[in-house]
């Protein structure tokens, strides 16, 4: 398969979008307290994203019914907002886009909610480092199998679970364009790494097996054996020698003081 790369005036939208995007995160990430709804957390996300003259880009995507997804413990992805009551202990994956110039953003980051044990600590550190793992094997000559077994090697070293049944993705003026991007994968196979190639990597990984079902919302992805999961996720473009991120987690980590 052929990708077609980006410009660079293509790729400068795409920064746009990825700075609100990052910003949002940090928003919502504030707003991260035990007695706190998803839905709040969505409004905040969703006013945020306006305020800044782009729109929310999942609010109505495929008839998806917010602006973010807000999956707690067991939920890996694509959790609807509710009234749900955040408690201390719980880990929420706010993972969220934007639409402006007709360009797309798209990023999540794994919340811990007060103070979190020290296994789940270990899952959200060892998730988010199995993404920048990811990121430094997004460059020119190599392949997506060469991403995907980047964060399954180094999430599977500690034990945990790769998800497979989704998987990061290509984003340009569609937010999910070609080439699929597995969290799982052999060196050397899959779709060839070009300059300016802008893709989404966003692995989401279980603290026990690997196995996930769909909800019957159709939407909400839970692990089997209800244990924690954690989704990191960031939009990268593809360079020689090293990528570059178009969304990144400075703010988060300034304002919001995570710990682990
Ligand atoms: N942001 C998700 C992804 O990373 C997609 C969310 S689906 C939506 O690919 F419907 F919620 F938008
Ligand atoms: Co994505």
């Amino acid at each position: 398969m052929i990708v077609t790369p980006r410009t660079e005036e293509e790729i400068e939208l795409l920064r746009e979008n990825g700075l609100i995007v990052s910003k949002t995160l940090a928003e919502v990430g504030k707003a991260v307290a035990p007695g706190v709804t998803t839905k709040e957390l969505d409004r905040i996300a969703e006013t945020f994203i306006r305020d800044h003259g782009a729109v929310p880009n999942f609010l109505g995507y495929e008839g998806y019914p917010a602006s973010i997804c807000a999956s707690v413990n067991d939920c890996v992805v694509h959790g609807f907002p509710s009234d749900y009551v955040l408690k201390e202990g719980d880990i929420v994956s706010i993972d969220l886009g934007t639409l402006l110039k007709g360009y797309n953003g798209d990023s999540a980051y794994t919340f811990p909610v007060g103070e979190v044990d020290a296994e789940t600590r270990k899952l959200l550190a060892v998730t988010k480092q199995s993404l920048f793992e990811g990121i430094k094997a997004a460059v020119v000559g190599k392949r997506t199998g060469d991403i995907g077994h980047a964060v399954q090697s180094y999430a599977e070293s500690f034990g945990f679970g790769v998800v497979r049944e989704l998987e990061g993705h290509g984003i340009g003026t569609d937010m999910h364009e070609k080439p699929g991007v597995p969290n799982y994968g052999r060196p050397g196979h899959g779709v060839k790494l070009v300059d300016g190639m802008t893709i989404c990597i966003e692995p989401m990984i279980t603290a026990g097996d690997r196995s996930v079902y769909v909800a019957r919302n159709g939407w909400a992805i839970h692990t089997e054996d209800h244990k924690n999961a954690a989704h990191y996720e960031l939009t990268v473009v593809v360079r020689n020698g090293k990528a570059e991120l178009l969304s990144n987690y400075d703010y988060i980590e300034d304002g919001y003081n995570v710990k682990f």
